[in-house]
């Protein structure tokens, strides 16, 4: 607010001053009303006895725009044309008591217009064109209250709001008559979208139904829209919202804010801005922007700024938005930087595989299928809920990128990216706090998934340790036997103060069982194994089998399926695992084989086959497995003997098993099984191992620099 008079932040000054200001000719000869109707546009209430001195202080500041010599030219033509082929058509006019100088109707105007030119079909298109001059200040409605409507309402050209304004010589009236058509061409070219303009300005309560009509009508020419149906269409007519900025370098909206819009672009370009990383890109004319923030609930990732003068938009906000987009919204999204994709995101429904069912959550979310390392990482702290706590299933997502990126993005080159971005401007000091708060975040989730595995890594401690600068984490190395003095002292060394230090927990990862190298029996044990009950043998390998199984931590998965050469990484009990798999299948085959006297061979048969029963009960699928392994090894299954004398229960009960491995139609029986299991279970690791290195093996990692996040996720959930 520039006027001493109207007080100090009272006044709105957004939209309405691009609209004072495109009446700038119009304002110079009639002050007084040009400002009313600055106001009843932007809904605010007229200040009474408003002194007309003060007008031009609060007003001159800001005339930056005059009407364009092309439109000037086109309302002195029409006016001298109307003057001389229907001068009665502008004359003084009474209207309650009340006499307006030299004014036309709008009717008649449109009347005039269409007989004008074959090229004006509809009254509509006719409105258009009035609409540009009005716009324009070139025509005002008497009172500057109305745009232009086909109405018995008074408009006057801006000629004559001069008293003494001349009339056209006949040299003039002559080159006007020259003139018309191009001018009637020109109007006819503008007049839709300044028409549109016009009823997008209206409160969407009040649009017509000609008024969505003709919106809709336009939509159909916006690529950002192509996409969408009819009916999307139509319903988006009825809340669009236009906007308009009159300057370069006005913040539309900035990275890290909370979205409210979406927004296509109609005139002008803006420039996406990112904190560290400046112009990321630009978008012009039919693009559309701002619709992540909406879908995922996420903040702004990056800023919006106009990037010329005088921008055009169409935004919808976020409560219609979500009634009728969300759901329908374009299954890709693609972002770029410099020209180059970024980041793909499709639409999934929400809740599946992303456990955040619920009827208060969105419908729909955009997931990750690839992108840069960088960008993905960027996108995960962003869209990061803060406010959830740590083993809450929405961070399943985060567990993807956290587990997976020694794959794409080793921790040499995380790290950095962790970093915060050197040089923070006051300005983006909220941004940056909190963008610290997601990144301890994910280092948090980040050590408790890798747990002492991450102490191995020296990219990693040194990051660590830079972060604990801010007092915010840091990491120390003890005993496992330390005492709670011990702890707090060796991290006061660390700090550098022991002040208030207190523990609040103590929990342990899980460390590496070596365990000694076991030898494959040499000699039968059968009399000794004969005195042991096949259930609390079943439960004792379990015990053993899932000790092993345990500590075989998920990112050794990881090395063995991408191939551990590339990680330096060894994969020591993964190897145990497996190898205990091998070990119990060539048990079962050496015991057998061992065992010399028919009888014994159909018991060990026999305790065997029960031993299998009781691992499957115990869920141990990986014993289990391996005992029939053994037993359809040529070794044992040739002891057509051994297998004749077997019981027809135990027979039965084998077969059974055996088609349990059925590889047929991808081990279908075996998944069958598994899918009704509760966890904890031991699975058969073979064939995890063996799909994981499919999905690897079938997938690229990369492609043109974009790591193919679709696999990270897949093996993931496998893992
Ligand atoms: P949103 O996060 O809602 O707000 C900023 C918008 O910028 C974002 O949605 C995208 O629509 C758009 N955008 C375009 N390119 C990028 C990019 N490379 N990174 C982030 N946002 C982008």
């Amino acid at each position: 607010c520039e006027g001493p008079c109207l007080g100090p932040g009272k006044w709105p000054v957004c939209l309405c001053i691009s609209e004072i200001s495109l009446r700038a000719r119009g304002l110079l000869i009639q002050k007084k009303r040009a400002f009313v109707f600055c106001f009843a546009e932007s809904s605010t209430k007229i200040p009474k006895g408003l002194k007309s001195e003060c007008l031009g202080l609060f007003f001159f500041p800001m005339i930056t725009k005059v009407p364009s010599e092309k439109i000037l030219r086109a309302g002195k033509i029409l006016r001298n044309t109307i003057l001389s082929r229907a001068p009665h058509m502008i004359r003084d006019r009474k209207y309650h008591l009340k006499t307006y100088r030299q004014c036309c109707v709008g009717t008649e105007l449109v009347d005039w217009m269409m007989q004008q030119s074959p090229c004006v079909h509809l009254r509509t298109q006719a409105v258009g064109m009035w609409q540009v001059l009005l716009e324009e200040g070139v025509l005002n409605h008497v009172d500057q209250e109305h745009h232009f409507q086909d109405k018995y309402l008074f408009y006057r050209f801006l000629d004559d709001e001069r008293e003494d304004a001349p009339l056209p010589t006949e040299e003039e009236k002559k080159e006007c008559d020259e003139e018309l058509q191009d001018t009637m061409l020109l109007l006819s070219q503008i007049g839709p979208d300044a028409h549109m303009r016009m009823i997008l300005r209206k409160p969407p309560g009040q649009r017509t139904v000609d008024d969505l009509e003709f919106i809709y009508e336009e939509l159909l020419h916006i690529k950002a829209l192509s996409h969408l149906s009819t009916t999307v269409k139509r319903e988006l007519a009825g809340v669009l919202i236009f906007e308009s900025h009159p300057k370069a370098g006005t913040v539309l909206f900035n990275q890290g804010e909370e979205g409210t819009s979406w927004y296509i672009i109609l005139k002008g370009s803006v420039n996406v801005v990112i904190y560290g990383k400046g112009v990321v890109c630009t978008l012009h004319e039919g693009d559309d922007f701002g619709k992540l923030a909406l879908v995922n609930d996420a903040p702004r990732a990056a800023s919006i700024v106009l990037r010329e003068d005088n921008c055009h938009f169409l935004r919808v906000d976020k409560e219609d938005f979500n009634r009728i987009l969300r759901d329908v919204e374009a299954n890709t999204v693609r972002l770029k930087e410099h020209d180059q994709d970024v980041l793909v995101l499709e639409k999934i429904p929400a809740g599946n595989r992303i456990s955040n069912q619920g009827s208060s959550q969105p419908q729909h979310k955009y997931i990750v299928m690839s992108g840069t390392p960088e960008k993905i990482l960027e996108h995960f702290l962003e869209t990061m809920r803060l406010e959830a706590t740590l083993n809450e299933a929405t961070d399943s997502v985060l567990n993807d990128f956290i587990m997976m990126h020694c794959v794409f993005m080793p921790n040499s080159q995380l790290c950095p990216a962790l970093m915060p971005s050197q040089g923070t401007e006051q300005e983006k000091m909220d941004y940056a706090l909190n963008n610290k708060r997601r990144v301890i975040r994910l280092v948090l989730q980040w050590a408790a998934l890798y747990g002492d595995l991450l102490q191995e890594d020296e990219a990693a401690m040194a990051f660590l340790e830079v972060y604990c600068i801010d007092q915010t984490y840091t990491t120390i190395r003890v005993p496992v036997s330390s005492s709670v003095k011990e702890v707090i002292s060796a991290v006061a060394d660390k700090l550098g103060s022991g002040e208030g230090l207190i523990i609040v927990k103590m929990s342990s990862g899980g460390g590496t069982a070596p365990l000694p190298e076991q030898e494959g029996p040499s000699t039968g044990t059968v009399g000794t194994f004969e005195l042991m009950s096949s259930k609390d043998l079943a439960h004792q390998m379990t015990i053993y089998d899932w000790e092993l199984f345990n500590c075989v931590h998920e990112l050794e998965l990881i090395y063995h399926t991408f191939g551990r050469h590339n990680f330096k990484k060894t994969t020591a009990n993964l190897d145990l695992f497996l190898r205990r798999f091998n070990e119990i299948q060539f048990w079962v085959v050496t015991e057998i084989c061992l065992c010399s006297q028919l009888s014994k061979r159909v018991q060990l048969l026999k305790k065997y086959i029960k031993i299998a029963a009781h691992c499957k009960e115990y869920k141990n699928l990986n014993s289990f497995f391996a005992i029939i392994m053994g037993l359809s090894n040529v070794a044992v299954s040739r002891l057509s003997l051994t297998w004749e004398k077997l019981p027809s229960k135990f027979k039965k009960i084998y077969a059974e098993f055996e088609s349990l491995m059925d590889p047929s139609r991808n081990h279908r029986a075996y998944r069958l099984t598994v899918a009704k299991l509760d966890p904890p279970i031991i699975p058969f690791m073979p064939l995890l191992i063996k799909d994981m290195t499919f999905t690897h093996e079938g997938n690229k990692t990369f492609t043109d620099n974009l790591v193919n996040f679709e696999k990270m996720v897949c093996i993931y959930a496998q893992i």
